[in-house]
């Protein structure tokens, strides 16, 4: 039970890596409200769900403030909600440029900048926002998914620094290609061509992202803050 008595809100988490996460934690004895814009027709089990855009700040407060009435503490945010769009910088039109900055990246201040009031009351806490391989590297395609991944790097330090002395930490997680909708909706040739750039040769299951954000959550990293946890398969080590 590596998250006994510890309350979480995860995001995006009605599916892929954001369900994984979320029945990860639950496993490990978390309190899980699970948020996402679609939560009718998903097994919630034993998670919580709600109603949530990441966009919308006072969606935010709704989801702080339920929270922590319902639970009487936040300990953990995992800012996981995001979209891609596979566009070229010349393909790339404004109003797709402007979605997916606001999804990927606006939404990871305004979640850190809600969670952090009640972590602070409660004297600790632990954010893990996720960005990608594709925020270390790059591919032709996918500017703006490459612009908000990598915002969120920086994003993830600059939160390390400002809340250390509230002992609220801050870490960046990258998955590298894994099995979701996310992957699927996508052309199989781009698949493909990230799988076979992968020295482990295969695409990455979505519990294993799950225990990379568990690690990152858990008092178990109690002295890791402001860095980056890649499960990539090896991806960007060549
Ligand atoms: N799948 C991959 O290969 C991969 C690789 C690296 C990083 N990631 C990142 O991991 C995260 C999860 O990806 P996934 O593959 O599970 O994606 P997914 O598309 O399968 O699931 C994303 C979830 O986010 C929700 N969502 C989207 N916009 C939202 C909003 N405005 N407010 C609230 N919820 C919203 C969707 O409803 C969906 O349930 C994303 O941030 C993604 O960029 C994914």
């Amino acid at each position: 039970m590596r998250l006994a008595r510890k309350v979480a809100i995860v995001t995006g988490a009605a599916r892929g890596i954001g369900l994984a996460i979320a029945r990860r934690f639950a496993e490990e004895g978390a309190c899980v409200v699970a948020a996402d814009l679609h939560v009718e027709d998903w097994p919630a089990g034993q998670l919580t769900p709600f109603l949530h855009d990441v966009t919308d700040e006072k969606s935010w407060a709704t989801l702080v403030d339920e929270t922590t009435t319902l639970f009487g503490r936040l300990d953990i945010l995992v800012n996981n909600a995001g979209i891609i769009s596979h566009n070229t910088i010349e393909a790339e039109t404004m109003e797709s440029w402007q979605r997916e900055i606001d999804v990927n990246q606006t939404a990871v201040w305004i979640g850190m900048r809600a969670v952090v009031p009640a972590m602070r009351r409660g004297g600790s806490g632990s954010i893990v926002n996720v960005s990608s391989t594709w925020g270390l590297v790059a591919v032709p395609s996918a500017i703006a998914y490459h612009a908000s991944k990598a915002a969120v790097v920086n994003m993830s330090r600059c939160g390390a620094v400002s809340f250390a002395k509230d002992r609220i930490r801050v870490n960046a997680l990258h998955p590298g290609l894994t099995l979701t909708e996310m992957v699927r909706a996508q052309s199989e040739e781009i698949t493909g061509r990230v799988v076979a750039m992968t020295p482990l040769g295969r695409g990455c299951e979505p519990r294993e992202v799950a225990n990379g954000a568990l690690f990152l959550a858990s008092d178990e990293a109690s002295f890791v803050t402001g860095t980056s946890l890649i499960v990539d398969g090896g991806y960007t080590a060549q």
